[in-house]
């Protein structure tokens, strides 16, 4: 089969990565709490567990991080993916996105930070590298980590029938895909093209 290459705009090419699970970050500091959506949110090491989220400088999630050092870190499952673009197309600094979206929370275990009840996976970060002056990255160490058993368990993620609860993965413009179906393969033999 031909394959045609068409080049992407390098102001879009961040996108052919996007399909990371899309994830919500809650933050806390001084009696103020907020809630942002993140797409750019990676696993850094295994032991102890390290993530990398990308803040903008310009959000109040940012601010908040910066003074406490800490932040939560949860998945939405696709029937949250109306609040998660709600809480990722307003700014903290203008409402209160907890009440105008009428986001149920619960205290986190360790950190102070407000956690999200209608996410299915739930982590609880300690910032341990800020390089957001450079880079609006932050890197964080998960001090606590918990999940909806009905998608994961037993160190495995298993979707069922259920399509709202399937993890997402923002595209762009109100866009998202469902993560599919799990399969399983044996690897390529060395030599098999023979
Ligand atoms: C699905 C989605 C993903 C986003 N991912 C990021 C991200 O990874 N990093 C970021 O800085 N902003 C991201 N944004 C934008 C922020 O969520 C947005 O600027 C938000 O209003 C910031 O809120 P705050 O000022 O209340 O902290 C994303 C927005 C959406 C809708």
């Amino acid at each position: 089969m031909k394959v045609t290459r068409k080049p992407v705009a390098l102001s879009r090419a961040t996108q052919l990565l996007n399909h990371g699970p899309v994830t919500i970050i809650t933050s806390a500091h001084g009696g103020r709490t907020n809630v942002m959506a993140a797409s750019w949110a990676m696993p850094l090491d295994f032991n102890p567990p390290k993530v990398v989220v990308v803040v903008d400088s310009r959000t109040l999630t940012r601010q908040l991080i910066e003074a406490s050092g800490v932040f939560g870190l949860q998945l939405p499952s696709r029937g949250f993916a109306a609040q998660t673009l709600a809480v990722g197309s307003h700014a903290g600094a203008e409402l209160d996105k907890f009440s105008a979206f009428d986001l149920d929370t619960f205290p986190a275990q360790i950190i102070d930070v407000p956690m999200l009840a209608g996410c299915i996976t739930w982590m609880e970060c300690k910032v341990i590298a800020d390089e957001s002056q450079r880079h609006d990255l932050i890197i964080g160490e998960v001090v606590a980590a918990y999940a909806d058993s009905r998608v994961y368990s037993n160190n495995r993620w298993h979707f069922g029938d259920d399509p709202d609860l399937r993890t997402c993965h923002y595209v762009a413009g109100g866009t998202f895909f469902a993560t599919g179906d799990a399969f399983e393969v044996a690897p390529v033999s060395a030599g098999s093209a023979d």
